[in-house]
């Protein structure tokens, strides 16, 4: 989704609605309802998100029904809206890639604004506290958490930048790459591309509670650990079918 189809986060939210649950059942990806940009501002049913001239491109989104919030990632940044009032105390992180990440993007020949950036890939909850989010930081993936704080304090919206890691296994190198993640108990499956060509691709498992940081992934055309006993394993499954096939 380019900023120029996507005028605001109204018809992202309809064009994700409508998307979504469709791609599963058709091998086209045709979706059953097709509303234009024009089609929703006159169904007088959405609020027009105008709080951003920067950073659009938005590629992800988590909704946090409990507190009311939506999380919006973006080209270079992550917003966090309100969803009574998507224009009220928009709050947004500023995150880029590294200069020379930057310039060796587009040594390698890739476009300066569509693909050398840091797109958000994954906006996943963690914990009660904390989101982890993935960006493809100029074809060199990086991850990191955000804060949000509990329920009851004063809204947080912090990235943790001493605490980055590689979003290698985790989120795709090219921004236009077919990628799905999922979080369950604290650990992130990811379907994505495993190096910068984008010719391996791999189911992983990383994160997960403290004592048991280490990745797993599939090998080369070897499926069988996927049918062992891995909790919550299968609504992944779910979302990788649904996105792949
Ligand atoms: C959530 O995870 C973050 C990052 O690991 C950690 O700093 C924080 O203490 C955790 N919060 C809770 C409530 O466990």
């Amino acid at each position: 989704m380019r900023a120029s189809q996507v005028p605001n986060a109204c018809s992202l939210l309809s064009l994700a609605m409508l998307f979504l649950p469709v791609t599963g059942t058709s091998k086209q990806n045709i979706p059953r309802l097709k509303l234009s940009y024009k089609d929703l501002q006159l169904s007088n049913s959405c609020i027009p998100f105008l709080g951003s001239t920067e950073g659009l491109d938005f590629r992800t989104l988590l909704l946090d029904e409990e507190r009311g919030r939506l999380l919006v990632g973006a080209k270079d940044h992550i917003f966090l809206l309100n969803l009574v009032d998507l224009n009220k105390n928009v709050k947004k992180i500023y995150w880029p890639a590294a200069k020379e990440k930057l310039e060796l993007c587009k040594l390698a020949g890739k476009d300066a604004h569509t693909e050398c950036a840091n797109f958000i890939r994954v906006l996943q909850p963690y914990n009660r506290t904390h989101v982890y989010v993935c960006g493809t930081g100029a074809f060199h993936p990086l991850c990191g958490y955000i804060e949000l704080g509990t329920h009851k304090e004063e809204t947080m919206f912090r990235l943790d930048t001493q605490n980055l890691e590689s979003g290698r296994l985790k989120c795709p190198f090219d921004p236009q790459q077919p990628f799905a993640s999922v979080m369950a108990d604290e650990y992130l499956y990811a379907g994505t591309a495993s190096d910068f060509l984008g010719k391996d691709t791999a189911l992983t498992r990383s994160l997960g509670p403290s004592h048991d940081h280490h990745y797993i992934r599939t090998d080369i055309s070897e499926h069988y650990w996927l049918t062992g006993k891995i909790p919550n394993i299968y609504s992944f499954f779910f979302f990788f079918f649904l996105i792949f096939f």
